[in-house]
């Protein structure tokens, strides 16, 4: 029988496409999520797509609503995968909150969710003999001071809870690795900037309250909701006074837990922790962006600068050579593809799932 994966936090943006992807390559998924953030319609839309879809069996897409804070439900959803005979063999942790703002306002439920929700889950893998773990972490772990492009060995220094909370969980993940007679196969998994959506237009992201980030944005004001995208800040340190990200498309970020999965599976060290960045190595300004999904799209974007928001850097980006060289993983969509993508996501479902 194929392997059978949980992916906490399936329901979500990285979560539904990484679910997707992962059935499609002949593993079976069991998928949990509080929905807190998420709709149970893109774990409907992600049945659907199976039913639709000849090669794939609706056997391989398990779902169950549930908190990873909460022991009971966890031991359940790993003893009830036992006694179908198909163990949980892998866990990908995406389950969390990921909101700086509110991580400010609101440190202890981020601590509780990100931190101890995460360990309670290692809790219960120990438990049931789990041991290879692929997890969410993020590029705001590296230091407000270093300059791009920022490599895994960066200092690492975040600055706000929610940064704080993964590198916590990494440093965590290091002394479990370390542990004697014992071994854990751990992937730190440092995202960047996703953005797009499934080409399909079927999955794409969904938020459930107004968007913070940029890209969502964007759509917003493509397709009126908001009358116009206001930009912090014209006079950074970048070659148009605009702040460099680094974006990467939803499904090349897919493709890399993939990766990552087939390298804990291949490698034959007994017990190892790797951090690795996913985005694409390039820095992409704001303005950048918009002129891109403009060209595209074929849509005007209006656009105001206003001042700078708290707490941003003016240029963010990777260097993604130890994904290429580990994971064997390059990112091959380009920036036009995530705004075609992006934005036939939006029209196909202008209110979300
Ligand atoms: C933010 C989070 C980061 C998280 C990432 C992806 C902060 C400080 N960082 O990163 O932890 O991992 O989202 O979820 O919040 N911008 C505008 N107008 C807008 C929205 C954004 O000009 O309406 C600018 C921002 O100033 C930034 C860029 O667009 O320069 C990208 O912003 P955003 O999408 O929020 O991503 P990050 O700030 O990189």
């Amino acid at each position: 029988m194929s392997e059978n994966i949980l992916v906490t936090g399936g329901a979500g943006f990285i979560g539904i496409h990484t679910s997707l992807l992962l059935i499609e390559k002949g593993f079976n998924v069991t998928i949990i999520d509080s929905l807190v953030n998420s709709s149970i319609k893109s774990i409907e839309r992600l049945k659907k797509h199976i039913v639709e879809n000849k090669s794939l069996s609706s056997n391989q897409l398990k779902f169950q609503k549930g908190d990873v804070r909460d022991i009971n439900f966890l031991k359940t959803v790993f003893a009830q995968a036992q006694d179908s005979d198909n163990p949980l063999s892998s866990v990908i942790h995406l389950a969390g909150l990921k909101s700086v703002s509110d991580s400010i306002k609101f440190p202890n439920l981020y601590w509780d969710i990100n931190f101890c929700g995460t360990l309670q889950l290692l809790n219960v893998m120990q438990e049931f003999n789990c041991k290879k773990f692929v997890f969410s972490s993020s590029a705001t772990v590296y230091s407000f001071n270093v300059e791009s492009p920022l490599f895994e060995s960066s200092i690492i220094e975040p600055f706000n809870p929610y940064g704080k909370t993964k590198f916590a969980v990494e440093n965590f993940l290091q002394d479990l690795k370390n542990k004697p007679n014992d071994s854990w196969k751990f992937i730190s998994l440092r995202y960047f900037n996703p953005i797009g959506a499934h080409p399909s237009g079927n999955f794409g992201e969904s938020p459930s309250n107004k968007p913070n980030n940029l890209f969502p944005r964007i759509c917003n004001v493509g397709s009126g909701k908001e009358k116009k995208l206001l930009i912090y800040g014209k006079d950074w340190p970048t070659f148009d006074g605009t702040c460099v990200r680094d974006y990467i498309h939803i499904m090349d970020l897919a493709e890399g837990h993939i990766a990552a999965l087939d390298y804990i599976n291949k490698e034959t060290k007994k017990s190892f922790f790797v951090s690795i960045n996913l985005g694409r190595g390039m820095g992409i300004s704001i303005l950048e962006l918009v002129r891109t999904f403009e060209q595209v799209n074929n849509i005007k974007i209006n656009f105001e600068f206003i001042d700078k928001r708290a707490g941003d850097k003016g240029v963010v980006f990777a260097d993604c050579s130890k994904a290429k060289e580990i994971l064997d993983w390059q990112p091959k969509r380009n920036l036009s593809q995530m705004c075609q993508d992006g934005w036939q996501w939006q029209i196909k479902n202008p209110n979300g799932y």
